[in-house]
């Protein structure tokens, strides 16, 4: 089958690689000629284990081509994707879906016979919908389907979670598109991988609830670690508990600083935006976004208390700035939300991010970028850990200790045991945990 994928940021590379993986012809179009001119020669501009690979290995069996001639792309494709960017409206939090109307007037403009047209950018509860209706009004003879095939991709696990799902969604009102959407996904079906078939509003909301539910879990068990810290219990062994009940689940109760990323922050405002216009209540989902900003905001404040309340002219170590480890992603990380307040307060920073310096480098000004992990401690009054990079769990406790001034270690991904830093010198402070010197609330003491 010909695809036709439009937009080639992170979902539409990957799910562009990844269909072409499947043996299908794919192009990937988008208007920045600069970017389309690297993909040709195999130069991806994310980082995103295992993409480079794929994409020079269908390139080179000439299955991936790249071009910003939207219209050629558009005329020859059975299934074109819109995957542009849908980021958040300033003031209303709506997704912004100027460039996918831009792209729906142009396949109405450009194409000639019949394609499916399928939405992977995440767009609210009825775009489908208005994509028919706007490709009617500029051809009303167009024979067309409008899907709806939501992704849902993980930063730095892309490609496994492509080939691999837990499910495929694809509402669709007929069944040639529903014939045309199987044969695309053969590969899978014939796996077994479930396919949920339903209609177009369905699958927009499907996946809106899925990510405001995953940080609705996420803030809920950072408030949890919360109350962990002020009851002496031990959030680790809370989230292993609650995960053994088969109907919570293990994953996404990490506790941490708050979650960030290209999703959870936009999708929950974006779904909150299209309950109000519904007139309906999405009163969970409103909280976890207030959750969560002002957990993002109190990392700062934990720093600082951690250091005795000061910070003016202090070296403070940061390890890892992006939202998660395996990605240069820093879009709505916490790192952007704790190192401004740090410097506001007269703290010197030091970073290491095994990729974050590329982006990172417009986003947080007047911070020293180091090479490694022992060049950022070197001579600093404390270290924090904001992503946990595989890499951080495995560094030498030794070294740490002799690089920085003071061995207090702020570690905001539990990375580490209490115990074990205890025994290795540290003064050691993480999430929900009983610290090294465990904080006794008074109505512990007076019982
Ligand atoms: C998410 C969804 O998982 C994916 O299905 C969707 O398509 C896009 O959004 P992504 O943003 O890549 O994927 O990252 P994810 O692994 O979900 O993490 C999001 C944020 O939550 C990160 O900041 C992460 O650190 C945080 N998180 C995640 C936690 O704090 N605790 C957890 O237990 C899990």
């Amino acid at each position: 089958m010909r695809i036709t994928m439009i937009g080639s940021g992170y979902v539409g590379l990957v799910s562009g690689t990844c269909f072409a993986e499947f043996g299908h012809e794919v192009t990937c179009v988008d208007k920045d000629e600069s970017k389309i001119q690297s993909l040709s020669k195999g130069i991806i501009p994310i980082y995103e284990p295992g993409l480079e690979t794929l994409i020079r290995k269908n390139v080179d069996n000439n299955r991936l081509k790249f071009t910003t001639d939207i219209k050629t792309a558009i005329g020859t494709a059975d299934v074109i994707y819109i995957a542009v960017g849908t980021p958040s409206r300033r003031g209303d939090g709506h997704a912004d879906l100027s460039y996918v109307y831009e792209v729906a007037e142009e396949i109405g403009r450009s194409l000639k016979k019949h394609a499916v047209i399928a939405t992977k950018s995440t767009v609210p509860v009825g775009t489908g919908q208005k994509i028919m209706t706007c490709l009617n009004k500029i051809n009303p003879l167009l024979e067309t389907d409008v899907v709806s095939n939501p992704e849902f991709l993980r930063e730095g696990s892309a490609i496994e979670d492509f080939m691999n799902p837990d499910r495929v969604i694809i509402g669709a009102s007929s069944e040639r598109a529903k014939e045309i959407m199987k044969e695309l996904y053969r590969p899978l079906i014939s796996r077994e991988v479930p396919v949920l078939f339903t209609n177009l509003e369905t699958a927009e909301l499907i996946k809106y609830a899925s990510n405001a539910f995953l940080a609705t879990k996420i803030a809920f068990i950072n408030e949890i670690a919360d109350l962990c810290e002020k009851c002496n219990a031990d959030i680790q062994s809370v989230s292993k508990g609650m995960g053994m009940d088969k109907r919570i689940g293990e994953k996404f109760l990490h506790a941490g600083p708050g979650y960030g990323g290209s999703c959870f922050p936009k999708d929950t405002l974006a779904l909150t935006a299209t309950a109000k216009e519904f007139l309906s209540s999405v009163s969970i989902v409103e909280a976890v976004v207030q959750s969560n900003n002002q957990r993002k905001q109190s990392m700062a404040h934990r720093i600082i208390k951690a250091m005795q309340e000061d910070i003016n002219q202090k070296t403070i170590a940061i390890l890892g700035v992006t939202f998660k480890p395996n990605t240069d992603d820093m879009r709505e990380s916490p790192s952007l939300d704790i190192i401004p307040v740090l410097q506001s307060k007269g703290a010197k920073i030091n970073i290491f991010d095994p990729q974050g310096q590329k982006e990172g480098i417009n986003l947080l000004p007047g911070v020293k970028w180091c090479q490694d992990p022992y060049a950022a401690m070197q001579n600093a009054d404390s270290a924090v850990i904001i992503t946990e990079w595989p890499e951080f769990s495995a560094l030498n406790l030794a070294r740490m200790k002799e690089s920085l001034k003071h061995p207090l270690i702020i570690d905001l991904r539990n990375i580490y045991q209490p115990e074990e830093m205890e025994k290795a010198g540290f003064t050691y402070y993480s999430i929900g945990r009983t610290s090294v010197r465990p904080i006794i609330p008074s109505i512990i003491k007076a019982a």
